[in-house]
C-alpha cells in the first residue's frame, strides 16, 4: 500500500515511523512534513487546509491507497469526508464526530447529557452572563475558549480578578479570534495527591464498536523546569504514566470511555479513528479535561515506538471498522520524549538556525520544526526535535534521551530537564 500522512509535525513523523515498519505499507508521503518525514517519506507541498487542492492532488495520484488525516484543523474542516467522497480511505473522524474537540462547549454538553465524569461547566455566548457566573462561582475557576486555539485557549484563574481579565480577553478583547464567541466556565479540578493537576493522556483506536485504549503517556505542558512558565504545545512526554494500573483502566473503559463511544453513536456522531482522552485523577475520582479527535503531539512520539502490532492493520481495521479482530500488542518498558526547541518559544524565536546532530547512541530523533537549506539542517519551529529513548523504565529511557540530547544542539535551543520526572511516587 502507497499511504500519505497529513501534517508536519513530530507526531506525523512518528506515524510514518511507525507506519515505515509495516510489512504492507511500500511507500509512504507526507503533506506537507518536515526534514524527518521526507527522509522516510516523500514530502507533499499542498495545502491541506485547502479541501479543493487536496482532492485534486488525490484525484491525480490514484497510486495513493490510503490517508491519514491527522491535525485538529483539516479534521474539523472535514476534509476525511472530503477525501471519502472521492473515494478514498483514510483514517480520521468525519467532521462529525471531530466536533468532539473542535467546540468545547459540544463535548461538556455531551458529558452533562450522558453523565461522563468531567468538572462542572456552563457555556455562555454572552459577556454579561459569563461575568455573573463567574463573579458567583469564584477562584479559582478554569475559562476555555469554544473553539480551536492552539491548545492555548484555557487560562486556568487563581483569582477572580484574573478570572474577570482573562473573561475580557476571550470574549471582549477576541484575544484567540472566533474561538472565543463562546466560552466555557468550568471548576477548578484538583489532583488527588499532587497540584496543580495530575494528569494522564490516554489515547484510543475506536471503529465506533470497539474502543481500545494504547499505553497511556503524560505531557509536560509548561515551558520551563518545575511546570514554570507558559503553556506550549509540549515539552516532552513520558510512558506509561506511573499512578496508572489495570485496575484503573478497566474503571475508566466502563465509566468514560465506553460511555463516550456510546454517547457520539447515540448522537448520530461515530467516531472512527484515534479518540485522545485528557483525564485528571481528582480526589473525587478519575474525571476529563478534554478530548481530542486525533493523536496528541507529543504524546505519540512516546506510544506508538511502543506499539508491536502492524499499525497499518489498526488504521484498516478502524476504516472498515472490524477493530475487534485485531489483537493490539505493547512493548513492556518505558519511552521518554525530550522536546527541543528554539529559544524563546512559545512566545518569539529565531528560525534557520543550523542544527548539529552528534551521536545520539539508540535515541531516535522526531522532527517537528526542522527542514534543509542549501543542503544543511535547519529550525524552521517553536519545537524543533523530540529526542525519543526506550528503555527498560523511566529511569533509563530518560538517562539516554538525555545523553543524546547533548549532542544535538544549535544557537538559543532550549529544553526541560525534568521529563520524566512527574507522578513517581504514584
Ligand atoms: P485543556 O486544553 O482543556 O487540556 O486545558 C489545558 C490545561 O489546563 C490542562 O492540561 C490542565 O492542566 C488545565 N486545566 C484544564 N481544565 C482544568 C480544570 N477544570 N481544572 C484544573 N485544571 C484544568
Ligand atoms: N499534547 C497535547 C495535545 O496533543 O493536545
Amino acid at each position: 500500500m502507497n499511504v500519505l500522512v497529513i501534517g508536519n509535525g513530530g507526531r506525523e513523523h512518528a506515524i510514518l515511523l511507525a507506519l515505515s515498519k509495516s510489512k504492507r505499507v511500500e511507500k509512504l508521503y507526507c503533506m506537507k512534513g518536515n526534514a524527518g518525514t521526507a527522509e522516510i517519506a516523500e514530502n507533499v507541498d499542498v495545502d491541506y487546509m485547502n479541501a479543493e487542492a487536496v482532492k485534486a492532488y488525490a484525484l491525480a495520484h490514484p497510486e495513493i491507497d490510503y490517508y491519514v488525516v491527522t491535525p485538529d484543523d483539516p479534521l474539523a474542516i472535514g476534509l476525511v469526508d472530503e477525501l471519502e467522497s472521492i473515494g478514498k480511505r483514510c483514517f480520521g473522524p468525519h467532521k462529525k464526530a471531530a466536533v468532539i474537540e473542535s467546540s468545547k462547549a459540544f463535548a461538556k454538553e455531551l458529558m452533562k447529557k450522558y453523565k461522563i465524569p468531567t468538572a462542572e461547566s456552563q457555556s455562555f455566548e454572552n459577556y454579561g452572563d459569563a461575568l455573573e457566573y463567574v463573579r458567583k462561582k469564584g477562584a479559582p475557576i478554569v475559562l476555555k475558549a469554544d473553539g480551536l486555539a492552539l491548545g492555548k485557549g484555557v487560562l486556568v484563574c487563581e483569582t477572580l480578578q484574573q478570572a474577570e481579565e482573562g473573561l475580557k480577553e476571550i470574549m471582549l478583547d477576541k484575544a484567540f479570534g472566533s474561538a472565543g464567541n463562546k466560552i466555557v466556565v468550568e471548576e477548578y479540578m484538583r489532583g488527588l495527591k499532587y497540584n496543580p493537576g495530575e494528569e494522564v493522556s490516554v489515547l484510543a483506536f475506536t471503529d465506533g464498536k470497539t474502543i481500545v485504549p494504547m499505553i497511556t503517556s503524560c505531557d509536560h505542558k509548561r515551558a520551563y523546569d518545575g511546570d514554570k512558565g507558559l503553556n506550549t504545545g509540549g515539552m516532552g512526554t513520558f510512558s506509561p504514566c506511573p499512578f496508572w494500573t489495570e485496575k484503573l483502566e478497566k474503571q475508566v473503559l466502563k465509566t468514560i470511555m465506553i460511555p463516550t463511544m456510546q454517547a457520539m453513536n447515540a448522537e448520530g456522531r461515530k467516531f472512527k479513528g484515534c479518540l485522545y482522552f485528557g483525564l485528571m485523577r481528582t480526589d473525587s475520582g478519575m474525571k476529563v479535561v478534554e478530548y481530542n479527535s486525533r493523536f496528541g503531539d507529543p504524546e505519540t512520539q512516546v506510544v506508538l515506538p511502543m506499539l508491536k502490532t502492524d499499525l497499518m492493520d489498526i488504521f484498516e481495521a478502524v476504516t472498515e471498522e472490524r477493530l475487534s479482530d485485531v489483537k493490539i500488542e505493547w512493548e513492556n518498558g518505558a519511552c521518554v520524549c525530550v522536546v527541543l526547541a528554539s529559544g524563546g518559544y512559545p512566545i518569539s524565536y529565531a528560525k534557520g538556525k543550523e542544527i548539529t546532530v552528534g551521536d545520539v547512541g539508540d535515541a531516535v530523533l522526531v522532527h517537528a520544526g526542522t527542514a534543509v537549506k542549501s543542503g544543511k539542517l535547519v529550525t524552521s519551529g517553536g519545537r524543533v526535535l523530540g529526542v525519543v529513548a526506550k528503555g527498560k523504565d523511566i529511569e533509563e529511557a530518560r538517562k539516554k534521551a538525555y545523553a543524546a540530547v547533548e549532542n544535538v544542539s544549535w544557537e538559543n535551543m532550549h529544553y526541560r530537564k525534568d521529563i520524566g520526572i512527574k507522578y513517581r511516587e504514584g
